[in-house]
């Protein structure tokens, strides 16, 4: 990503909060696994949002109008010992430099600096409540500037949640995000249609979750935006089955959740297909009726459309489905208003993508759900789910597990499908298994 882009992040955040306030945001924290190794580190999304920093031990400031300069970061200093030991670090020349701060300080002069910062503000925006030190932090700087009172300084008179201004910024993605996202669905899209043409009875679950990650890094993508799920059989059932470690059994479906992050975009792909390349017929007329209700979840993915249309769009054709093949019993308006369908689809039809795999962005707005508009991305993924032990439905659909995810822009006239190159259809994927 340009740092042309982030400047005009900033610029865009500058302008809605406003001449007289600030906002401030701190980068991830690393954590210890254990002694002296670390937990891969991922910047916290805000805050590579705003500054495309990727460093721990960071605090951005924001201050519309400042004369000195509106963005302020504060940083690891540069240390020849440490960037021997771990690397490079940007330091303050960095960060005003290439990062295109305004200006630049140590991030362990925050607590002499910040107070100064924060005089004469009326509102100050911040992430409130996700790190209980900062908060603590941020009151004890306003505690300091109340002390001092008398000689004329005014302490911010209202803390406001910065996500409300900032969530509603990246919910609309911009032509660059769009490319990343679009190269994240590519990619992951490449490694489906891999674990399609690789797999076979024998082969463990995490052996096709190694194709997966070996797919993505050989592309350059060096992270997955979510633990991939590689669920055969009845392991599909459940949500979000991370062990990955069964043998794969001719006779069964394997259900893959996968997707890679470029550049702190995610992707999020779900296909399910037979173990053996052939579909089973009692997994078929299942397979089917999942992908019907993706179908007309998919065609009210439009501007101007409530988000929950698709929603009700799935559990329209679902039910029915359901009742047509004797899983469930009864009217299916009924069926629908007693939620009958949530013993076998007990998740929503989908969520926000972006740069966290269940992305920011309000779903409702005034209680209202929210219309669709160009420029979001979403998931749209119907599933069902039998459980082995259902005693209510024959037993040739128990331990079925399905749920077929793309990933979704809503466009000007409707809606661009970003993972559309992993087959889905049963004769497609049949093809593709048989010639593999
Ligand atoms: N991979 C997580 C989800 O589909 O929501
Ligand atoms: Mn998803
Ligand atoms: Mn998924």
């Amino acid at each position: 990503m340009k740092q042309s882009e982030f400047k005009k992040r900033r610029k865009s955040l500058m302008e809605r909060i406003g001449a007289g306030n600030i906002a401030i945001l701190g980068s991830s924290t690393a954590k210890v696994r254990n002694r002296d190794v670390h937990y891969p580190y991922r910047q916290d999304s805000d805050f590579y949002y705003l500054t495309g920093f990727s460093e721990t031990d960071a605090l951005a400031v924001f201050i519309p109008g400042r004369e000195k300069g509106e963005y302020i970061l504060f940083c690891r200093e540069f240390d020849a010992t440490k960037a021997l030991w771990e690397g490079a670090h940007a330091g303050l020349e960095g960060a005003t430099g290439h990062f295109q701060a305004d200006d630049a300080f140590p991030i362990d002069d925050m607590d002499e600096i910040l107070p100064g910062l924060l005089e004469n503000k009326s509102k100050v925006f911040y992430p409130m409540g996700r790190d209980p030190e900062f908060d603590h932090r941020l009151l004890d700087w306003i505690t300091h500037i109340r002390s001092q009172s008398r000689s004329g300084v005014m302490a911010p008179g209202e803390l406001v949640a910065l996500e409300h201004i900032l969530h509603e910024m990246r919910l609309f993605k911009s032509k660059e995000e769009i490319k990343l996202m679009r190269l994240a669905a590519e990619v992951s899209a490449q490694a489906h249609v891999k674990a399609m043409q690789l797999c076979k009875a024998g082969l463990y679950e995490y052996q096709i979750e190694a194709e997966l990650v070996h797919h993505f890094m050989q592309q350059g993508l060096r992270n997955v935006a979510y633990p991939s799920i590689v669920a055969g059989g009845s392991n599909a059932c459940v949500l979000h089955y991370t062990q990955n470690s069964d043998k794969l059994k001719n006779g069964d479906l394997l259900l893959i959740d996968a997707g890679a992050e470029c550049d702190h975009y995610a992707a999020d792909i779900t296909r399910t297909f037979p173990v053996s390349g052939r579909f089973t017929e009692p997994q078929k007329k299942l397979y089917q009726l999942v992908l019907d209700a993706q179908t007309a979840a998919i065609n009210e993915v439009k501007p101007g459309v409530p988000w929950h249309n698709a929603h009700d769009a799935s559990v329209e054709v679902l039910t029915k489905g359901l009742v047509d093949l004797g899983l469930l019993e009864g009217k299916v308006k009924t069926l629908i208003k007693k939620e009958k369908f949530k013993q076998f689809y007990m998740h929503r039809i989908g969520h926000w993508l972006g740069m966290d795999v269940h992305d920011v962005g309000d779903y409702k707005v005034d209680q209202k759900w929210r219309l669709l508009e160009p420029g979001m991305v979403l998931t749209i993924e119907p599933g069902l789910y039998i459980p082995t032990d259902c005693q209510t439905v024959d037993e040739k659909w128990r331990g079925i597990g399905i749920r077929i995810e793309d990933d979704l822009l809503v466009t000007e006239d409707g809606h661009d499908i970003l993972t559309k190159d992993v087959p889905k259809t049963i004769s497609e994927i049949e093809t593709l298994m048989r010639a593999a």
